[in-house]
């Protein structure tokens, strides 16, 4: 096991900049995810810690040792691909036992770990078919079954439940998390899966554009998203985000006014007529039926769409008077809403957050 340091790493594809002055230090034996839009660099700063990409500025380091130069083999990291290469000619068993083989491992050894780690992925029943006989889930944790059988200092998975079903899905995110409590190797984990980043992470990074955008434990990137970037992007539905102009107290909608929580008057002083965007989770959204029922501060809706998700619907509305704002929110089982009806939504207060609108920065108390 090792810790993995990046020092203002740069990947450039000729004139692409993939990853930009990228650093961050994953501690010996935690456990992080690489979140952020497609595109946004996430497998490049895998395959450059494994050694597939040359790094075009900065220090990489695995353990104490500065590995830049380092070739891939004698790296000890054990990587998932996206599109997991598996070797086709080979037996799943083969597959599993590379690794061990090449480091010569004792028969022993490699047939009591073969045999470990497929039944902890539930693939004992396919050790004698070849790659080509298997479905793309089965592929996929066979990929996983690879690199967790060789046991290397550091683990880099890129997306590797993305081709399985929802329920395997969730069995095997509950096996990498006993096994990463178990062995506890170093591990960084690329997904798009919101719920595997924030169920399975110590920490987040959160990339756009090639940069870092905020570095932080799941619940602290949820709460108190850096930007509207990272707080659009975790979420189910993501938080709604609504345009604004502040003027003396006041965030103006359109018609409608909401009175800016005293906490965060200080940070408004000097953005008197200033457009802002206020950003609200979707679960911090009360619907009521009438405008006399709901507790101010409230805003007029129109509803739009009504998704049932069993225990409670989904809906989307916008704004009276202002269809382009739209907002996201909950109801329970005991309030009916068709499209077309009005609703009016209290918002929670205490979790309003404020951005620029130019920057997408979050104007956060000093607290924070
Ligand atoms: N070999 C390459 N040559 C040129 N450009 C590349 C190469 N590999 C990646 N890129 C570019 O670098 C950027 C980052 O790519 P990368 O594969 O790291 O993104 P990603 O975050 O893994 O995306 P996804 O979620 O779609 O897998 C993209 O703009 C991509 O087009
Ligand atoms: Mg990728």
């Amino acid at each position: 096991m090792a810790k993995v340091r990046l020092e203002n790493i740069t990947c450039n594809f000729d004139t692409v900049t993939a990853v930009d002055e990228i650093s961050f230090e994953v501690p010996d034996g935690e456990f992080w995810a690489l979140v952020g839009p497609s595109g946004c660099g996430k497998s490049t700063i895998l395959r450059a810690i494994a050694g597939l990409e040359a790094v075009t500025a900065g220090n990489l380091y695995i353990g104490n040792t500065l590995v830049n130069t380092v070739p891939a083999r004698e790296r000890d990291v054990a990587m998932v691909f996206q599109n997991y290469a598996l070797y086709p000619h080979m037996s799943v068993f083969d597959n599993l036992a590379f690794g061990l083989r090449m480091r010569q491992s004792d028969r022993t050894t490699i047939h009591q770990r073969v045999e470990t780690v497929a039944k902890s992925l539930d693939i004992t029943h396919l050790l004698g078919r070849k790659p080509g006989q298997l479905s793309g889930g089965q592929q996929q944790r066979v990929a996983l079954g690879r690199a967790i059988a060789r046991q290397p200092q550091v683990f880099l998975l890129d997306e590797p439940l993305s081709n399985l079903d929802t329920q395997l899905r969730d069995d095997t995110r509950t096996e990498l998390k006993q096994l990463h409590a178990a062995i506890g190797i170093t591990t960084i984990y690329v997904t798009h899966d919101q719920t595997e980043a924030m169920t399975l992470a110590d920490q987040i990074v959160v990339l756009d554009g090639g940069r870092i955008q905020q570095i932080g434990p799941p619940q602290i990137i949820y709460a108190q998203p850096a930007n509207r970037m990272v707080a659009a992007f975790l979420g189910q539905p993501p938080m709604n985000i609504l345009q604004a102009s502040y003027d003396q107290g006041l965030f103006c909608l359109g018609e409608q006014a909401l009175p800016c929580p005293p906490a965060l008057l200080p940070l408004l002083q000097s953005a008197h007529g200033q457009n802002l965007h206020l950003g609200i989770r979707p679960e911090h959204f009360q619907a009521y039926t009438s405008s006399h029922l709901a507790p101010s501060p409230h805003l007029p809706a129109e509803v739009k769409l009504v998704e049932s998700l069993g225990r409670e619907s989904l809906v989307r509305a916008t704004l009276i008077d202002q269809p382009h704002q739209v907002i996201n929110f909950f109801i329970g089982t005991d309030l009916s809403a068709r499209v077309g009806d009005y609703l009016y939504l209290h918002l929670d207060l205490d979790h309003l957050m404020i951005f620029d609108a130019e920057t997408g920065d979050r104007l956060q108390p000093a607290r924070d």
